[in-house]
């Protein structure tokens, strides 16, 4: 049978911990995986830019045989999945609707923290979701502009304190709202998902990162599409400096190599 990927894309690293996810959970899977390092960070972009990366980036990764498509990316699923959907005749999982679930599932006071990027706050996306599922929640949006870029330089590891003291920055005002559920409303900000517990033990955390896994590994199932290898294969490419990626990259999944596309 002739090999099938699922495709993930991102602006960066957000992606990888959308593809993590992926190799823990569905290890057979053959993944490509395109981080759109040329056009990063897509948060502060308009949402005809973010739909036109979109659009370019679903084109590259249709080069390997697609089963499925995941944007593991927030800005682009708020701002473009919808019209990737009609342009592209492929199976495509968005981060936010499954987030917005399990978000609803797990706050008990129904005041509902979300972190995400400028754009995706902008959109209204996770709002509307949330108010489908239940019109008397309560949303309180944060856009953090600066988690993106310090994220990219590696300030999760290097420069621990400035990542704290921006954090404490962004969810403070939150905390002052009561919230007891936080949205990670953008795949970077699972690579902070841990010292975010350490400094607010009593948020809930949902990660966009990690609730889109039960909506592939249902799709795989129902439709019968599941690899059959041991271990699937797994390509990354960079739109941009792809050989100088893999250093940052590889504090995520050790040992990556990034391809030029
Ligand atoms: N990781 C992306 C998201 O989920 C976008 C980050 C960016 O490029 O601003 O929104």
């Amino acid at each position: 049978m002739k090999k099938q990927y699922i495709g993930v894309f991102d602006s960066g690293l957000g992606g990888l911990t959308t593809v993590k996810q992926i190799i823990e959970k569905l290890p057979q899977e053959n993944i490509v995986f395109l981080a759109d390092t040329k056009h990063i960070p897509y948060g502060s972009k308009t949402r005809e830019q973010i739909i036109s990366y979109t659009l370019e980036n679903i084109d590259i990764l249709k080069r390997y045989d697609l089963k499925a498509l995941v944007i593991a990316c927030n800005t682009s699923d708020s701002n473009a999945s919808d019209t990737a959907r009609k342009v592209h005749d492929l199976k495509i999982f968005g981060v936010i609707a499954p987030a917005a679930r399990k978000a609803v599932k797990t706050s008990e006071n129904k005041k509902i923290g979300l972190l995400a990027t400028t754009s995706t706050i902008a959109s209204g996306r996770y709002e509307k979701q949330i108010h489908d599922l239940d019109e008397k929640a309560e949303v309180f949006p944060m856009a953090c502009p600066d988690l993106v870029p310090m994220i990219e330089e590696g300030a999760f590891i290097s420069d621990k304190k400035a990542m704290k003291e921006k954090l404490h920055e962004y969810i403070d005002p939150l905390i002052d709202k009561h919230v007891d559920t936080l949205i990670l409303g953008c795949t970077h900000y699972d690579i902070l998902a841990e010292l975010i517990s350490e400094i607010f033990p009593d948020l809930r955390l949902v990660s966009s990162s990690r609730c889109v896994i039960d909506d592939l590994k249902a799709f795989l199932e129902d439709d019968d599409v599941q690899s059959v290898e041991k271990t699937g294969e797994r390509i990354y490419l960079a739109s941009k400096d792809a050989e100088s990626y893999d250093k940052v990259a590889s504090l995520l999944i050790p040992d990556i190599r990034f391809q030029s596309i």
